[in-house]
């Protein structure tokens, strides 16, 4: 395993992270794994190919990428170096030595051109305020006829049981709020688009609802994101209304597949 600080030579950030990178967030993210989150990648892994993961947050999901191209590489990239030093740490004693860690941003990939075989990316877009120059960057160091995988949420499509007029309120009140720092809640809808306009030609596309097991713990996480923001009230409505018989939320994610084409 290797470590590198290739910090981006702009850095400043038109966009806030929404969610940041309390012990909350980071143990919520963990907790993903390739299989539960982006079994749509399984099919194109292959033994020796060079994949970069743009926004590795902890790296769960991507160490369970290192596993499947071994002996080729992953390079899990992410814009805050605490978090890749974070992921590394967690990657520590998996004898996965097919794995490296690089802090810079998604918009100026320290990357050569035609670098890699595959580019993925879990729960990026919807945090980012140019979609458009990331996937360029991403094109780029992809080579001829590689592979992209995409997968974001679709906050138009989510479904929530026994909700509240409070607790409905609170979530137009964190899709805002991620709006506000510069996201999209709807990324994960425009996928498609953003990769037919960014010349990829399309493969697949597809999607799946997370029913979230514990409504207290998703609550809890965009209530924590919402109490950071000064929004107590909406916190509250959204803790309330977990612990009431039957609530449920399921968030929509939407992924897609594309190929650069040779040219
Ligand atoms: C929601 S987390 C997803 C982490 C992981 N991919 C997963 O799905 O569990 C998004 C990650 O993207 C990173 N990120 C946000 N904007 C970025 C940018 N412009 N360049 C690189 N990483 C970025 C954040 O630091 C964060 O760790």
């Amino acid at each position: 395993m290797q470590i590198t600080e290739d910090l981006p030579r702009r850095t400043t950030f038109r966009e806030n992270y929404t969610p940041g990178y309390s012990t909350n967030a980071t143990a919520f993210m963990s907790s993903r794994t390739l299989e539960s989150h982006a079994a749509f990648v399984l099919p194109l892994l292959d033994r020796g190919q060079e994949v970069l993961d743009v926004g590795c947050g902890p790296g769960s999901i991507t160490q369970g990428i290192a596993e499947h191209v071994l002996p080729g590489r992953v390079t899990a990239l992410d814009r805050d170096p605490a978090q890749v030093a974070h992921a590394a740490r967690l990657a520590e004693g998996r004898e996965q030595i097919n794995l490296r860690y690089v802090a810079g941003s998604a918009y100026e990939l320290p990357f050569a051109a035609a670098s890699f075989d595959l580019v993925f990316s879990h729960a990026l877009f919807e945090h980012l305020s140019n979609p458009r120059g990331a996937l360029a960057e991403m094109r780029r160091v992809l080579r001829p006829g590689g592979l992209i995988a995409l997968s974001s949420p679709d906050w138009d499509s989510f479904e929530m049981r026994k909700s509240t007029p409070a607790a409905e309120a609170a979530i137009r009140d964190y899709r805002d709020l991620q709006e506000r720092n510069g996201g999209d809640t709807s990324a994960g809808g425009r996928l498609v688009r953003l990769l037919q306009e960014g010349e990829f030609g399309l493969i697949r596309q597809g999607q799946r609802f997370e029913n979230y097991e514990s409504p207290m713990r998703i609550a809890t996480y965009l209530a924590l994101q919402l109490d950071a923001a000064g929004n107590a009230g909406a916190a509250h409505a959204l803790i309330d209304w977990s612990t009431e018989p039957g609530a449920e939320l399921l968030g929509c994610w939407k992924h897609v597949i594309g190929i650069k084409w040779n040219r």
